[in-house]
């Protein structure tokens, strides 16, 4: 179509080494903590947008017409279109290179390249603070994927959300050996979805108050950790954080627990080879899957004894990554 507007974003998902759990306004998605996370090459979402169609959007995402986000994406795609002030449906293909929906934090990398994309799609020019602000109305996490590198999400404390959005903390280059390698240990999709799963924790968990007064303080470490390459401090406190995120869904109610018992093999062995001098910590998010956290003169090693482990199906290594882009090369 001739006055076809398209354009493609390629964004990395991000691991959270300080996770945001629970929201203080679920509709502007304001976090009640803020959040710190790296930025992942190696876990990657491509999405191509064009405004231009009639009737409803079309969204494809790894060659499957989308169910399951589907309303989620359409408010998404509302919010762009009324920011631009057009009207035409969008046609959207995105492809990632890895499972979505099993707690690779999949919606991070898919919203932040979708919003770059539709963004620049519908003719608008935001800032990447804007960018961030409107990714996070999307899913929360995807703010943190506008960003590269070493990646803080503010709190911020206006109700209107104009002060809560990611910031980057370092580069990719500040700090070129930190590795992530994820474990999949399941590639079924989470049976409790992180929207469900923290409106829940919110309204129910008791210990709920201490989860955000700790995330906080947990926050400031992780950061000074970050800015002098201390793997230890920034490790030992990603790995406990993810601990006491994961009571606080255990101990909703319902409960929710998203270990099997292949998450709880890999979170043991990685607490035994730490005993004979390997620094590798472990953190998962809303799902089975486990994540560790180590450095590259390490990364072989901990890779042949995560071969050796009966549950894990396979591994994913990412290294610091870049923020989104567009690039040239469209889908369609
Ligand atoms: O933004 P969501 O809905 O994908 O929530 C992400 C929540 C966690 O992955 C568990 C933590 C985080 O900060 O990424």
């Amino acid at each position: 179509m001739a006055n076809e507007r398209k354009a493609t974003a390629v964004a990395n998902a991000n691991i959270a080494l300080v996770k945001y759990w629970g929201k203080r306004d679920p509709a502007l998605i304001l976090p009640y903590n803020g959040s710190m996370s790296m930025t992942c090459e190696g876990l990657q979402t491509i999405t191509t947008v064009a405004f231009a169609g009639e009737g409803q959007d079309e969204i494809i995402i790894n060659d499957d017409e989308l169910r399951k986000d589907e309303k989620d994406i359409r408010g998404h795609l509302d919010r762009i279109r009324k920011l631009a002030g057009i009207q035409g449906k969008a046609r959207i293909v995105s492809e990632t290179n890895f499972p979505v929906a099993a707690g690779l934090a999949s919606s991070a990398s898919g919203l932040a390249a979708l919003t770059l994309a539709a963004a620049a799609a519908a003719g608008l020019q935001l800032s990447p603070k804007d960018l961030s602000i409107l990714a996070r109305q999307g899913s929360g996490s995807a703010c943190r994927s506008i960003l590269g590198g070493f990646v803080e999400w503010k709190r911020g404390s206006q109700p209107d959300g104009t002060d809560s959005y990611a910031l980057q903390v370092a580069p990719p280059q500040h700090w070129p050996d930190f590795r992530m390698v994820a474990c999949i240990v399941s590639d079924k999709a989470k049976p409790v979805g992180s929207r469900a799963g923290m409106a829940q924790t919110v309204a129910t968990c008791p210990y709920y108050p201490q989860w955000v007064e700790t995330a906080t303080k947990d926050l400031e470490t992780v950061r000074q950790g970050i800015l002098t390459k201390d793997f230890l401090a920034v490790a030992a406190a990603a790995e406990l954080n993810a601990l006491k995120m994961h009571a606080t869904m255990m101990t909703t109610t319902p409960p929710i627990i998203y270990w099997t018992p292949a998450t709880l093999e890999v979170m043991h062995a990685v607490r035994a080879w730490r005993e004979e001098g390997i620094p590798a910590y472990f953190t998962m998010d809303a799902g089975p899957q486990v994540k560790i956290l180590t450095l590259e003169p390490q990364l072989a090693e901990v890779e042949r004894r995560l071969s050796q482990l009966e549950g894990v199906a396979r591994t994913i290594v990412c290294t610091p990554g870049q923020g989104a882009a567009l690039q040239e090369k469209h889908l369609f």
